[in-house]
């Protein structure tokens, strides 16, 4: 039990719809979404399906009152995921969105448009770090409930977790300073830093990329 209430449990499959409500809900930063994208399934489906549907046991989230206030899911073999996310989930993406015509709203294909220069551009070329660091965690607090410690406690039950089934090291990348800053004083070190242009049609700027990591033995 943290405090005010909160306590940190394993995901149950009964969590699924919060998590993925609450992960739409900063996809873009703190923009709002529809300006990018138009379809909370496919987007919700793309940050955490993997996590909640492949690997569970790999998931954990803070309750307040019976409610999903924050969660951490993640994965220990990287590669795996990546083998899954190729094969399997890219594929129901694509069939998603073409079921659902969604490539044909304008925000949607401005969006996608920019992510694809952005990947000619080769800025999604990033050196391997899952030897060193096979694990990864993708983090997210209902913005109500930042600054309460609630994070930090998350990212400790969670590489225990990692350190108790002897996994080498966590690796993953954030596109904010702002939580570049809440890991580096959670004691992660930047393994990589670039920028990334994919929505500077809309910010006017780059954002940044960084590649956090920890090793855990
Ligand atoms: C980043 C995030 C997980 C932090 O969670 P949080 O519950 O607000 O953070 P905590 O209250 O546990 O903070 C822990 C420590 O980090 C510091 N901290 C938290 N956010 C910070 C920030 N934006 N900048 C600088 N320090 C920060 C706190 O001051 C605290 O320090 P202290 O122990 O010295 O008091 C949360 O803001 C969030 O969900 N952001 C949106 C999603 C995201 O960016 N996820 C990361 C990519 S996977």
């Amino acid at each position: 039990m943290l405090n005010n209430n909160i306590f940190i449990r394993k995901f149950n499959n009964c969590d699924r719809e919060d998590i993925r409500r609450i992960s739409c809900d900063t996809a873009f930063l703190e923009e709002p979404r529809k300006v990018f994208f138009d379809d909370d399934e496919i987007l919700a489906d793309a940050l955490t399906l993997y996590f909640t549907d492949y690997e569970p046991d790999s998931c954990f989230v803070a309750v307040k009152n019976d409610k999903i206030i924050g969660y951490i899911i993640g994965t220990t073999d990287v590669k795996l995921m990546q083998k899954i996310f190729f094969i399997r989930i890219i594929p129901l993406l694509i069939i998603k969105a073409l079921n659902k015509r969604i490539i044909f709203k304008r925000n949607t294909l401005n969006f996608l448009i920019h992510i694809l220069l952005s990947l000619l551009k080769g800025e999604f070329i990033r050196p391997d770090f899952s030897k060193k660091y096979p694990a990864t965690l993708h983090i997210n607090i209902d913005k109500a409930f930042r600054r309460q410690n609630i994070g930090k406690q998350l990212i400790e039950y969670y590489l225990k977790f990692l350190k108790e089934k002897n996994v080498s090291g966590v690796h993953f990348g954030v596109i904010s300073e702002s939580a570049k800053e809440f890991f580096i004083k959670l004691g992660f070190n930047i393994l990589f830093r670039s920028k990334l242009s994919y929505l500077r049609y809309y910010l006017g700027k780059f954002i940044p990329y960084y590649i956090l990591g920890n090793l855990l033995k």
